[in-house]
Formats: structure tokens, C-alpha cells, sequence
């Protein structure tokens, strides 16, 4: 077998030209990186090469390099929290690890050692540790990206490839503006997550319908993001935030942005969660499962969350604008809002849909009565003021 991912092999360089970390406050979400980052090469013949930590800088690409051409690039989001005492931890690194792994499979990328990249990542946290902001709502965030630099312009599996990671001092992913305008508002845009590219469609047809009306919305490739951007600045134009993204003629909600998506109902005399189901078209969101996990502790009993209502229904399903419409008629929608690292919780409090806006409860602080309690025990987690297993010391 090839040589996996080597911690013990590390080549430190110290930058020569070090940068002091700017002021929080004047921090906005990924423009400011740090002093260093870790590149690990991979090649098919060599397998995973030397890790090296070094200084931020520009890469030396081919221009042929696949990357450039075929969008060969998966990446991860994760933060890094610095408490008071200068204890730095990650959230559920786990999880960016597997996924990353799911991504690259899916677009045959190589994959590797999670632990491993997992120690080295810890070992550029603990380098870059001075630059992590302590503010709440502040934290060190790392970008895990792996490209194709094969230089080749046919489509195939790159045999050469390179593994960085770089991190950047981030606030609020949603700058805060007076209320109520910073609530996330979206439109409806009925286009469905990327699909497979035509050459397969005519070579394996029975596996091409099947992937066709999934896409690749499961995995975090850079492919599934791109094309968010367009629909984005004609919601701008429209006074809108975000997109909402629908599929199928029935307008099943999947995604908000770049974000997951949880939907809050009145059920009876109980609260019904709901986010559209892992079925191959939704993001496994690191946060929408520790939402779903916190939810499910607190409706079961094994961890009650303080003013989280009782009698809490955590559903992972299909749900359709008809149903958000019929619960509005109703008055029984309680609340909508994504999950995600960069902006953890962000509330909607308005979806322009076929011409007219549905209209959705947000309170003072533009949460809610189950998103609010969830976020302040999720973020106390992230931050370390809440004792978890998910948060993992570096
Ligand atoms: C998220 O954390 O919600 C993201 O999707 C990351 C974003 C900056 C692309």
C-alpha cells in the first residue's frame, strides 16, 4: 500500500515575516488568514507526501491542472475556540474528517488518515493559536481543501493532488445590522443542486436517473457552491438575502444558502422539528446533526435543555412550501432557520415565494423559542462553557 498521511514526517518553516492578528472586532468572515498553513502533496505513485507547515502563501499551480478545469476541489469548514484561560479546542473534528473522506471518494480524489490530518491540523492550530479571537461569537476558522494538480485536461481521477489547510480569524458569518433587516430573507429559485454531466447520462443510464435527481448536494465538493452565487446576487437585487432551495414540482425545501435547514411547527400541544432527511441531496451538516442530537436528548430525556419546550418532536422528513404556506394560513409556523459552522444558527423571517412573502415569527434577537435555547447550548459547547464530548482540546 502507498504511504498514508505521516504526522511524525513534519516540516516546520517558520514564517520570517510574522503578522500581528488584527483587532476582532474589525474581523469579517474569511478575508484574514493567518501566518501559516499545511500543504500535504499526493501523488498515485508515491502516495501522500512530506506535511508541511510553512507560510500563507500563493500555490505554483499548472495552468493545465485539473482543479482549474474540472472543479476537482472538495473542501471542510471547522472552528477552533481559545477560552479565557487560553484552552483551545475544536468541535466534532470527527466529523470534518469522515466527510472529508466521503468527498473525496466521491470525486476520485485520494483519501487518508483522518486522525492523522487531525494531529497536524492541531499542530498549525497550536502555531496559529495567538490568532484564534476570544469574543464570543468569535473563533479560529480552518479551511481543509484538497485540489487536482495533475497537469492533464482530460477528465479522469488526478494522479497527482495537494492536501492545505488554512485558517482564518472570523466574527459573525452575518454581520450584524439593526433590526429587523438581519434576518435572513429569501425567494424561491426552483433550481435543483448540481447534476451529473451529460457524458455519463449516455453511457450508464440506469445509474444517471438515480444520480440525476440527487446531484451531489451530499458531499461538500467547491462544484456545489458555485453556482449559488448568481441566484444569490439576483435575491440581493430583490432585497432578499439567501436563496431558498426547492426541488421537484412538489417544492421540497433542501438547503437555505449555504446552510441546512430546520423548519419549527405547531403540533397540537407540542413542537414539531423538522429537517429534510440525509436522502443524497442534503449536506450531512456538522451542526444540523448536533441540533438534531441536542433536540433528540431533550424530547427523549436524557438531557434536558433549559427552556426548550417539553413535548418536542424531532422529525427528519420531506417538507413541502405547501405545507410552510398551509401552516402560515394556519398559525402554526413557529419558525425557520439554517444551521451551518460559519453562521451557526441563523434565523428566516421572511420567503418571497410566487410572488408574495410568507411570513415567519422571529423574536427581538431574531430567534426562537426552540431555535434560542438550542443555540445557546450548542455555542456554549462550541465555546467551552458548556462541559461536551464534542468539544476536543488541540
Ligand atoms: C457553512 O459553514 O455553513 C458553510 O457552508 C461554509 C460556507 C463559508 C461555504
Amino acid at each position: 500500500a502507498l504511504p498514508d498521511i505521516q504526522p511524525s514526517n513534519l516540516q516546520f518553516v517558520k514564517t520570517g515575516n510574522p503578522k500581528a492578528p488584527p483587532p476582532s472586532k474589525s474581523l469579517m468572515f474569511g478575508h484574514t488568514f493567518t501566518d501559516h498553513m499545511l500543504t500535504i502533496p499526493w501523488s498515485s505513485v508515491e502516495g501522500w507526501g512530506t506535511p508541511k507547515i510553512g507560510p500563507y502563501g500563493p500555490l505554483s499551480l499548472e495552468p493545465s491542472c485539473t482543479v482549474l478545469h474540472y472543479a476537482q476541489t472538495i473542501f471542510e469548514g471547522m472552528k477552533a475556540y481559545r477560552d479565557e484561560h487560553g484552552k483551545v479546542t475544536l468541535f466534532r473534528p470527527d466529523m470534518n474528517m469522515k466527510r472529508m473522506n466521503t468527498s473525496a471518494s466521491r470525486i476520485a480524489l485520494p483519501t487518508f488518515n483522518g486522525d492523522a490530518l487531525l494531529e497536524l491540523i492541531k499542530k498549525l492550530i497550536h502555531s496559529e493559536r495567538d490568532w484564534i479571537p476570544r469574543e464570543p461569537g468569535h473563533s479560529l476558522y480552518i479551511r481543509p481543501t484538497m485540489i487536482g494538480t495533475q497537469r492533464f485536461i482530460g477528465v479522469a481521477p488526478p494522479s497527482e493532488a495537494l492536501l492545505f489547510v488554512i485558517c482564518s480569524p472570523v466574527g459573525p458569518y452575518y454581520p450584524k445590522v439593526s433590526s429587523p433587516s438581519r434576518y435572513m430573507e429569501l425567494r424561491n429559485i426552483s433550481v435543483p443542486l448540481p447534476v451529473v454531466c451529460r457524458s455519463i447520462m449516455s453511457l450508464i443510464p440506469a445509474l444517471l436517473i438515480q444520480r440525476t435527481t440527487k446531484g451531489t448536494g451530499a458531499y461538500k465538493l467547491g462544484v456545489n457552491y458555485a453556482p449559488g452565487v448568481m441566484p444569490q446576487k439576483e435575491a440581493a437585487k430583490m432585497g432578499y438575502a439567501q436563496n431558498l432551495w426547492l426541488h421537484g414540482p412538489e417544492h421540497y425545501l433542501t438547503e437555505v444558502g449555504t446552510m441546512n435547514l430546520f423548519v419549527v411547527l405547531k403540533k397540537g400541544d407540542a413542537i414539531e422539528l423538522v429537517t429534510p432527511p440525509l436522502d443524497g441531496m442534503i449536506l450531512p451538516g456538522v451542526t444540523r446533526d448536533s441540533v438534531l442530537a441536542l433536540a433528540r436528548d431533550h424530547a427523549s430525556g436524557a438531557s434536558k435543555i433549559s427552556n426548550l419546550p417539553e413535548k418536542l418532536i424531532v422529525s427528519e422528513r420531506a417538507i413541502t412550501m405547501k405545507e410552510i404556506q398551509d401552516a402560515e394560513a394556519a398559525g402554526t409556523l413557529v419558525e425557520l432557520f439554517g444551521s451551518g459552522t460559519a453562521a451557526v444558527i441563523s434565523p428566516v423571517n421572511r420567503i418571497g415565494y410566487l410572488g408574495k412573502d410568507v411570513l415567519i415569527p422571529t423574536g427581538d434577537d431574531g430567534m426562537g423559542p426552540i431555535s434560542r435555547p438550542i443555540w445557546t447550548e450548542l455555542t456554549g459547547r462550541q465555546m467551552g462553557t458548556i462541559p461536551s464530548d464534542w468539544s476536543v482540546p488541540v
